[in-house]
Parts: C-alpha cells; structure tokens; sequence
C-alpha cells in the first residue's frame, strides 16, 4: 500500500554543532561541556573519537550543503555551539569568525534551497560558566543565555525562521546529576530538577526576547519525551508508567506548552526534597510565554514495571522510587546501540500530544538508527547498502503518516543524522548517516543507498510499505 506525503509535509535531517564543527578555528577558553568531558575522561568516548574532528563541518559545510541539495531535504537543523559564540560570556564578546561561519552555512542553505533550523544549545553550555556558576544551577547563566539568543536573533534572525533553545533539555542533568554516570559524575538529584526548571525558565524568557523583537519566525524547544508502556493491565504497573511520564515528560511539555507545572508534579518534588522554589514571578513569566511549536524525538519505547522493593528512605532521590525497567521478551532490537525498535512509538506519541496538548504544533526532530560496523555492507560499487537504516525510516514513518491522517498535528520528520557523526562517548562507532564519514580520508563524504532511497521518497512523496494487515506467516 502507499502513504501520500501532504505537500508541506517537513522530510529533512539533523546533526548539532558539537557533532560535526570539529575545533577548527577554536580559542582557548572556548571550551563546551562535551569539550571538557573528552578531555577529563577520553577513555570512555569509543576508539578515543570525540569532538576535536568531528565531521570536520566545519572546513566542509559546503560540500555537506550540496550534498542536502542532492538528495533536496527540505530543513536541515543543527546548533550554533553557545561554547565556540563568544570569546568572553560574561562581556558577549562575540568570537567574529566563528559568528561569520555560522552566517555562512546559512546563506549555503538558503541559496541550496533547504530551509535552516536552529537550536541555542545542544548540550553546548561552556565550561568556563560550568566551573565559574555551576552551569544551569545559576540564574546568573539564565541571564548570560538570554543574552546570547538576543545577539544570535538580531544577527540571524532575518534569515532563519525556526528556532529552538535547547535540544533535549534533560539529558545532561539526568546522565551527570541524577543516574550520575557521566562526567563529573556528582549526584545530586535535587540539582537535577532545579536544572530542569532553569531551562524551562530559560526557554521562557528566550521566547519573551524573541516575541518582543518582531521576528517572522517561531520559537520552541526540542524535547526527547518517551512513549511510556506499562508491563501490564494492573493498576500497579500503569501507575509505574504514569510517574514515568510525570517526571520525565510532563516536567518539560506541561510547562512549555501549558504554561504551568502539573499540581501533582510540584506536590512530588516538595516531598522528595527535589523542590526548586520557583517564584511567582517566574511561574507567571512561564505561563505567558509558552513556545510555538515543539520538534520531539523519538528513537525508542520505555517500558515499565512496578517497583517489586521498598525505597530505602535516606538515599539520594530517583524516579525509580515509582517504577523498575520492564524488559519484554521477544521485543525488537537494535544490538549496535542496545535500544528497541517499535514504529508503533510515533503513532502513540502522536495520539498522546493530541490528547493531552491538542493546540501543539509539532514535528519529529530526530528519529534513526545507528549501525556498528557499516563498512562491511559495501557492496562492489564502493556504497554502503544500508537496507536496516531504509526499513527503519519506512516503518517509522508509515505510523507517523497514518497518524497525520488520523489528524495528528505533526509538521514533519527529520531525519537523525544527515552524516554519520560523533555520539556521546559512542563516537564513530553506530554510524547514523544518509551519508558516511571516512575516518582514514580527511573525512570524506559518500551517500549510502538510504540517501538515495530518501532522495526519491522527497521527490515523489510516496511513501510504499507492506499491508499491515498480511495474512499470518
Ligand atoms: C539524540 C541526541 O538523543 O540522540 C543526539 O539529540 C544523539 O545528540 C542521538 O546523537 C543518538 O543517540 P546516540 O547516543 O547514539 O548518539
């Protein structure tokens, strides 16, 4: 069967700042947090890959930009690396060259014909305000954000129409503060939320300076919310789902979107010693400035069970005093990068923000797979044969599609990535890329046949897949 793709329906790819740029050109001082991760602990970023080259972007947006032109994605979003902006935050020094590359890979853009978004921070935040105020514990670097996105609008604000403040916003305060097995592994759960409410103050405050300035544009954030499936029908294991959602989905979408914390939410962190003692002023200063649209992304399902076990009162606090991880027999993998594979995931998340945020715009910001190993799928004319990574897309989009036409508010899909490029600490080693990345030549670029299967999906708009309703095999 066939999924026609409505007209102004969003195919395009994404990648970040820090993923691809490469170090070319940057100053002392311009360190990121991911910089100093690399750096304190090299051991954990695969084969010893980090930042430092990256895709060497770049020295080689152009060629990167013809290639998006080739295949005719529609938007390309990527970061501007807060880090690499300015050469003093405090004094917004702007670092000129690094703010030229930026205009630069947008008039490439423009004039190949693919819209750019943007984001504020992927994962970007400078050491220098890390070791200075404790990154986004302090309302000092609020300020200092603000700042940055006022500059970064009126210089580019003319040309790029889609801007986000920050890309999945919970992930480092959740891997560093709360799990606490990233670097500089300090747990501290009451840390963790306080850094969740400054990026939800942050996008607020972002979103009042953009609106004030008259832009022809609109402004969100990219959150990774998790499609929450509890094991079973008992009301145990649905409870475990719904703290699930509470405290890692609705902390971002309830704000941002609604312009107000859940109740119950608020009640849960006062009594876990979590609380973060928003003022008044600040809660009304989130209520009036709610974003435009959201991009979410969606690679995998959670799946939850109820806690079997007694929380031991007096450890640091964590979600998992509400719920365990649900492994279900027989699901799905993807063994390169440990996470499921279940298409059903954007259909579900289409229906949950239709129900619970019916006014959202939204788009699919990320959604992929990466592959270990991918050079052994050459085939004798030298591409990659990434059947997998075309299989994925395919079903992944069939539920999105079926969505839109179920009347899902859903702008779009993305792509993650456009090039394969370096993951935190996985480095190289799960390649996500329409296109691949030489590692032994100077970063070379070459399309995989998925580039090629995307280039004509783009073209023609079809989208074909297998009737799900096959007779049983
Ligand atoms: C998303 C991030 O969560 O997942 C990207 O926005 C990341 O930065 C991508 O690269 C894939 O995850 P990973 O850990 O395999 O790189």
């Amino acid at each position: 069967m066939n999924y026609s793709i409505p007209e102004n329906f969003i195919l395009g790819a994404a990648a970040s700042a820090w993923q691809t740029e490469g170090w070319s050109g940057k100053q002392a001082g311009q360190d990121s947090y991911l910089d100093a991760w690399y750096e304190a602990e090299p051991f954990v970023w695969h084969q010893g890959y980090g930042p430092a080259v990256a895709t060497d972007f770049m020295n080689q947006y152009k060629t990167d930009v013809r290639l998006m032109a080739e295949i005719g994605l529609t938007h390309y979003r990527t970061s501007i690396n807060w880090s690499r902006f300015f050469t003093d935050y405090e004094n917004l020094v702007v670092d000129e060259a690094y703010a030229q590359h930026i205009s630069d890979v947008i008039n490439e853009l423009l004039e190949a014909g693919v819209e750019p978004m943007f984001c504020l921070e992927h994962y970007e935040l400078p050491k220098a305000l890390m070791d200075r105020y404790d990154g986004w514990s302090s309302k000092h670097v609020i300020d200092l954000f603000v700042e940055y996105a006022r500059i970064v609008f009126e210089r580019y604000g003319d040309r790029v129409k889609h801007w986000f403040t920050f890309n999945e916003p919970i992930v480092v305060q959740t891997r560093v503060y709360l799990d606490a097995i990233r670097w500089p592994h300090e747990q501290n759960s009451k840390k963790w939320m306080l850094w969740n409410y400054h990026k939800v103050l942050a996008t607020a405050r972002v979103v009042e300076v953009y609106k004030a300035g008259g832009y022809a544009g609109r402004i969100g954030c990219i959150l990774n919310p998790e499609m929450v499936y509890p094991r079973s029908s008992s009301k145990e294991d649905q409870a475990a789902a719904h703290y699930y959602d509470l405290l890692y989905n609705r902390v971002f979408f309830d704000p941002l979107v609604l312009g107000q914390y859940p109740e119950e939410l608020l009640a849960l962190c006062r009594e876990n010693d979590i609380w973060f003692e928003p003022t008044s002023e600040e809660l009304a200063l989130i209520r009036e400035n709610t974003v435009d649209f959201l991009g979410v992304n969606q690679y995998y399902p959670k799946r939850v069970k109820a806690q079997r076990f007694a929380w031991a009162e007096g450890q640091p606090f964590h979600p998992t005093k509400y719920y365990e991880e649900f492994d279900l027999p027989g699901k799905q993998m993807n063994n390169s990068r440990g996470w499921e594979i279940y298409p059903s995931i954007m259909y579900d998340m289409a229906m949950y923000l239709t129900e619970n945020y019916p006014d959202l715009d939204w788009f699919v910001a990320e959604n992929g797979m990466g592959q270990m190993d991918e050079q052994r799928f050459t085939d004798e004319t030298g591409v990659i044969q990434d059947t997998y990574r075309i299989e994925f897309i395919r079903e992944h989009l069939r539920y999105l599609l079926k969505a839109v036409e179920a009347g899902a508010r859903c702008e779009g899909y993305m792509l993650w990535a456009f090039t394969d490029c370096v993951s935190p600490m996985n480095a190289f080693k799960n390649r996500y890329g329409l296109v691949s990345i030489d590692l032994e030549n100077q970063r070379a670029r070459s399309k995989k046949a998925s580039a090629n299967w995307y280039a004509t999906l783009i073209r023609e708009r079809q989208l074909q897949v297998a009737d799900l309703s096959d007779e049983p095999k």
